[in-house]
C-alpha cells in the first residue's frame, strides 16, 4: 500500500543543504537560520528556533542510527546502510519535519534524501531509483522546496573536512569523487528544485547566493517576509 500523500497539508518551507564531505555546508545551513530569522521568518522547530536540523540525526532514534552509521561497526553492508538512512528519515519526516511544515515553520535541513542517493545511490552503486523507492514509504511525498547543492571539489572538500572523520569519510577520495557525480546528476534530473551554487569561494559570498535563493523559494511559497 502507497505511502499517505501528507506533504499537502504543509504551510512551512522545506530547504535542503547539500554537497560532498567538507563542501561547508553546516557553516552555510547556520548561517542562513541567522539570516532568515533576521527577516522575522519562523526558522527551525518551534521547540530549538534558529536551528538547523541535521541529517542522520534530529530525533533520539535518529541520533541513535547516526552513531551506528557513523561511529559504529566498521563494515555496514550497502543496503543496510541505505535503511538504517532512510529509517533515521522516516523518524524525522514524522516526528519532527510534517507538524513542523504543517505549523508554517521555515526548515533548515544539513542533508536530506539526495544525500543517500548520491551517497547510497550512486557511491555505493545501489541504483538512484532503488534508493528512492526505499526511502519513499517514509517521506510521505515530501521533497524539499528547494535543495541547494554546495559545488566543491572532493578534493578540496575532504582536505578541509580533516581526513577520516568518520566511517563514510574514511572511504576516500574516489568514493567522493563518485558522489559528487552523483549530486551533479541529481540537479540535471530535478533543475527546478535544486540549485548549484559555487562552495569554492568566501564565506561571505557563499552565503549571499545561499541566503537569495532560500529567499526566492520563502517567496515562491508564499510567506510574507517579516511577517
Ligand atoms: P555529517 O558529519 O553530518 O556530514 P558532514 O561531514 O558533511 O557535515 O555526516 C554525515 C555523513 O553521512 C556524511 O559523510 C554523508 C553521509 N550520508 C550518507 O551517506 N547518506 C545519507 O543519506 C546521509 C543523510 C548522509
Amino acid at each position: 500500500m502507497p505511502a499517505r500523500d501528507r506533504s499537502a497539508e504543509r504551510r512551512g518551507v522545506l530547504i535542503t543543504l547539500e554537497g560532498v564531505d567538507g563542501c561547508g555546508k553546516s557553516t552555510q545551513a547556520a548561517l542562513l537560520c541567522g539570516r532568515l530569522a533576521a527577516c522575522g521568518l519562523p526558522v527551525g522547530p518551534a521547540s530549538t528556533p534558529g536551528s538547523v536540523i541535521r541529517e542522520p540525526g534530529a530525533t533520539p532514534a535518529g541520533e541513535a542510527i547516526r552513531h551506528v552509521l557513523l561511529h559504529g561497526p566498521a563494515h555496514i553492508a550497502p543496503w543496510t546502510e541505505a535503511l538504517l538512512y532512510a529509517a533515521a528519515r522516516a523518524e524525522l519526516v514524522e516526528t519532527v519535519l510534517l507538524p513542523e511544515l504543517e505549523a508554517g515553520r521555515v526548515l533548515v535541513l544539513d542533508r536530506f534524501v539526495d544525500s543517500s542517493l548520491a551517497y547510497q545511490g550512486f557511491a555505493r552503486r545501489l541504483g538512484v531509483d532503488e534508493v528512492l523507492a526505499v526511502n519513499e514509504p517514509g517521506l510521505h511525498g515530501l521533497l524539499p522546496d528547494l535543495t541547494i547543492l554546495l559545488d566543491v571539489d572532493p578534493v578540496v572538500g575532504l582536505a578541509r573536512a580533516g581526513g577520516a572523520g568518520d566511517r563514510i569519510e574514511a572511504e576516500g577520495l574516489e568514493f567522493q569523487e563518485r558522489v559528487a557525480a552523483g549530486f551533479a546528476a541529481l540537479a540535471r534530473r530535478w533543475p527546478e528544485r535544486v540549485r548549484l551554487i559555487d562552495g569554492f569561494r568566501s564565506v561571505e559570498l557563499v552565503a549571499a547566493d545561499v541566503e537569495a535563493a532560500a529567499l526566492e523559494a520563502v517567496a515562491d511559497a508564499g510567506l510574507r517576509l517579516g511577517a
